[in-house]
């Protein structure tokens, strides 16, 4: 059995990628995980419920512990790394960069370094490393401008997006100057189950659910391309078996929509599915509030996933209405998951580090 060593597999992407490896749909399987992750306010034991015991293992650890993850490496000796870890969100980042240089950046220079050291081992040939990167490093576009290619040149705006360029950048300059077998996709907003509710999908759905205001940025024009975390998933496991070494691949999901016509789609999908005990005198649609704009937005984002469709056959499956509708079912069917994130219970079995932040958005609306 082949073993991938995971960073971040706690996490949203990381969790949903950890669930699908282990399932009969996963490419190339049989696979055996090794999911190193900090478990930060993001990492979520309860997002890696019903893993299969015998193939994956959870080690709490930071990737900016060289020495632990040379050991781990020497120790597992898996095929690959799959690299989600990061600090995700560009409203914190705003507040409060240090921590995204430190894992984004610094974190992905450790990894490289440990990785390079065990690939010139030699203990495995076919050995690859995938970073998983965003489509805002391309920076925005506007309305009327082509979707990013792999060519476009990096413009980030967000100090989470230049720490996730610099990221990028770095293990290019592995790939060149040591022959690191590298790949890198710059993939589109996620959405789908075990989303942390800070950000846009989760955060309204939870406050519609309760009746409470949601929060639009702005104007609300903003567009992004959404695509659902399966989709994104089959991808990685395609880029990953199929993929050139050195190669970067756009993954997207062909569904541009603005912010205010997701928040009303969600409102609409409340109005007519929310359970007993949650129904409003209001159509949902009231709830939304306009707040001050988050500090050089970005206004658009668009992929050219042609590369990926190309070379790999990927495309993505699933409709974003209907994924959107599967979400909110999700969600609404496991309450517990978020419930336990609001309560601060979800880090109980993971103490250490604890502080007790709080759920919120720039204008101060806990989900
Ligand atoms: P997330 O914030 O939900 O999860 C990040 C995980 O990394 C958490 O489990 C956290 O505990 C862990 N982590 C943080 N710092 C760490 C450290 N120093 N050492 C070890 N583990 C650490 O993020 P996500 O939304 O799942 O995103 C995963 C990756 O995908 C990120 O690299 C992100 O940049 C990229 N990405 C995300 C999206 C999206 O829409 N969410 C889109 C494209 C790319
Ligand atoms: P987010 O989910 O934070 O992802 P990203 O910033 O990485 O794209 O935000 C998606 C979009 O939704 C983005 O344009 C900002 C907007 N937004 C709001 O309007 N209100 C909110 O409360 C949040 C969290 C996001």
């Amino acid at each position: 059995m082949k073993t991938i060593l995971v960073t971040g597999g706690a996490g949203f992407i990381g969790s949903n990628f950890v669930h699908h490896a282990l399932g009969s749909r996963a490419d190339s399987g049989p696979w055996k995980l090794v999911n190193v992750d900090l478990l930060t306010y993001a990492g979520n034991l309860d997002s890696l419920e019903g893993a299969d015991r015998d193939r994956h293992e959870l080690i709490q650890a930071d990737i900016n512990d060289g020495k632990q993850i040379r050991a781990l490496l020497d120790r597992h000796q898996p095929s690959a790394i799959v690299h989600f870890a990061a600090e995700s969100h560009v409203d914190r980042s705003i507040d409060d960069a240090a921590s995204f240089i430190r894992t984004n950046v610094q974190g992905t220079q450790v990894l490289l370094e440990a990785a390079l050291d065990y690939w010139k081992t030699g203990t495995c040939n076919a050995f690859r490393f995938l970073h998983v990167s965003t489509d805002e490093v391309y920076g925005d576009l506007a309305v009327d401008d082509p979707a990013f290619t792999e060519q476009t040149p990096y413009q980030p705006s967000s100090p989470y997006a230049a720490s996730k360029a610099a990221a990028d950048h770095l293990v290019r300059a592995w790939h060149r100057t040591f022959g690191l077998p590298v790949l890198i996709t710059n993939c589109s907003n996620n959405y789908g189950p075990r989303q942390f509710p800070e950000k846009l999908i989760p955060l309204m759905m939870i406050n519609a659910l309760h009746g409470r205001a949601l929060p639009v940025y702005g104007d609300g024009q903003q567009r992004r391309d959404w695509l659902h975390v399966d989709d994104h998933c089959r991808a990685l496991m395609a880029v990953l078996n199929r993929g050139e070494p050195g190669r970067t691949y756009n993954i997207g999901g062909n569904a541009e929509r603005d912010n205010l016509t997701v928040v009303q789609a969600i409102c609409d999908l409340l109005d007519q599915r929310a359970p007993e005990g949650f129904s409003l005198d209001q159509p949902r649609r009231e709830l939304i509030e306009f707040v001050t704009d988050r500090p050089g937005h970005d206004r658009r984002y668009a992929i050219n996933a042609g590369r990926i469709e190309q070379e790999l056959g990927w495309r993505p499956q699933m409709k974003f209405e209907v994924g959107l509708e599967h979400t909110i079912d999700w969600y609404l069917n496991n309450a517990q998951w978020w419930q336990r994130i609001q309560s601060g219970a979800y880090r109980e079995s993971s103490r250490e580090g604890y502080s007790g932040e709080r759920l919120g958005t720039r204008s101060g609306q806990a989900a």
